[in-house]
Parts: structure tokens; C-alpha cells; sequence
């Protein structure tokens, strides 16, 4: 069982390390995991994550790597040195099984991305693909859990689906989530935590409604009070 508190990621989208401290001071002991990617990421946010590594939270560096293995596998050293304990990698074969052989002796786990949630079939056709959305989910999970993955990003509404696919030993991660009383913002398939718990999620990454709520540490504690209760 992982600790409910270590199961809220929160995802730090501001745009300049000065936000980003602020907002960590703001949530203290409330969150122990957070999320970076591309806007804070390219904005001094990797220098700040290893001085959050070493203030003892967790990392999950959102940068969907993809390129050619031994590049990959190079990236993968620079970020396990960081001290992250989640990286994202978008789920090519290649790019997987040098993502997973790189990691090797260290904490960090690799998550695959299968398909962008932004992406329809049409947008898969037009990629050059001849599969719709669920199919290729499920290709590529499979391919990840074969490879040694270690999980997956996945919408709550695809959680059960990938959970019976891949079995237990697979994080699933799932982003669009919004507590009952938050605004939907821009996801247009959106879960509670409880029902993304429920659906056999194991880690929720959570922003605006909580970097955007007029108390951001409050907030934090009624989704993970609600992830405790929903896990009993
Ligand atoms: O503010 P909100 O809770 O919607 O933020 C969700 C976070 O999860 C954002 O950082 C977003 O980029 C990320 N994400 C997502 N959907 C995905 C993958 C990542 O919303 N499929």
C-alpha cells in the first residue's frame, strides 16, 4: 500500500521558479510529490527539482522523451542522477527498452505515454497509423509491460481497461482529475479521485485544482483524504 499522500502528484505549471517555490512554501508537508514538465521544466525547473530532491520530495520529470536509444538512454542517466522518481517516455518500443536498461540500479521509474489524450483516430491516420486510439492503447501497453516498463499514463476513464491488461505490478498514473466541486477547466474527460482510486489507479496528478484554488493546501488535503478513504 502506498502512503495516500505520496499518491497526489502535484503538477507544478507555472512559468518561473520563483511561482514554483512560492507555491511549494504555500503547500508545506500537504504534497510530497511533484510533477515538472515542459513550461517550468525550460524555465530553470530541473534545477529546481533536484533542490526539491534533496529538500526529500519526489520528482516526476514530465518531458515525454523519444529519440534515438542511445540518446535516450543518455537522458535517462542525466535524470536518474537528479534524483526523479518518475520520467515519462513516449511508448516506442526502442525508446522503452532504453529507457528501462538506463535506469538500471537507480530509484527512478520510467512511465510510457501510449497515445496523447489530445489524439482521435483521425489524428492517428493522419500520423500515418492504421489503428484506432483503443487499439493501439492496448498494443503499446502490452509492449510496455513486456519491455519492463514500470507504468503508465493513462486517463482514470481507461484505468480498468489497462489495469486487466497489464495485471498489478504496473503504476498507473492518471491525469483529469477534479474533485467533485472544481471546475472541469480544459479536460473534457474528468474523474473524481475516488472514482479514479476505484478504477485502480494508483497515482493522480492533479494542477489547477490545486494550484489554482484559493487554498492550495487545503485543497491537497481533501484529495488526499479522499484518496485514504476511497483506498480502505
Ligand atoms: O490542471 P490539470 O489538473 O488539468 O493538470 C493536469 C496535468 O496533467 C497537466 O500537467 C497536463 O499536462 C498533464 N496531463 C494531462 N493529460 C494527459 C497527460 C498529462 O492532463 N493525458
Amino acid at each position: 500500500m502506498i502512503d495516500p499522500r505520496e499518491r497526489l502528484i502535484v503538477a507544478l505549471d507555472v512559468s518561473s521558479v520563483a511561482e514554483a517555490e512560492a507555491m511549494v512554501a504555500r503547500l508545506g508537508d500537504a504534497v510530497a510529490f511533484y510533477k515538472i514538465g515542459y513550461q517550468l521544466g525550460f524555465a530553470g525547473g530541473l534545477d529546481f527539482a533536484r533542490a526539491l530532491t534533496d529538500a526529500g520530495k519526489q520528482i516526476f520529470i514530465d518531458m515525454k522523451l523519444h529519440d534515438i536509444g542511445n540518446t535516450v538512454a543518455q537522458g535517462v542517466k542525466s535524470i536518474a542522477r537528479m534524483g526523479a522518481s518518475f520520467l515519462t517516455v513516449h511508448a516506442y518500443p526502442q525508446t522503452m527498452h532504453a529507457a528501462v536498461d538506463a535506469r538500471a540500479g537507480s530509484k527512478l521509474r520510467i512511465l510510457a505515454v501510449t497515445v496523447l489524450t489530445s489524439y482521435d483516430d483521425a489524428d492517428l491516420a493522419a500520423a500515418g497509423y492504421d489503428f484506432t486510439v483503443p487499439e493501439l492503447v492496448a498494443e503499446r501497453s502490452s509492449q510496455a509491460r513486456d519491455i519492463g516498463v514500470d507504468g503508465l499514463v493513462c486517463s482514470a476513464q481507461e484505468a480498468a481497461n489497462i489495469r486487466s491488461l497489464v495485471g498489478v505490478d504496473m503504476a498507473l498514473v492518471t491525469p483529469g482529475i477534479r474533485p467533485a466541486i472544481a471546475d472541469a477547466d480544459d479536460q473534457k474527460r474528468v474523474m473524481t479521485p475516488t472514482a479514479a482510486i476505484r478504477a485502480g489507479a494508483d497515482y493522480l496528478v492533479v494542477g489547477r485544482p490545486v494550484v489554482a484554488a484559493p487554498d492550495p493546501k487545503a485543497a491537497a488535503e481533501t484529495i488526499v483524504a479522499e484518496i485514504a478513504a476511497a483506498a480502505r
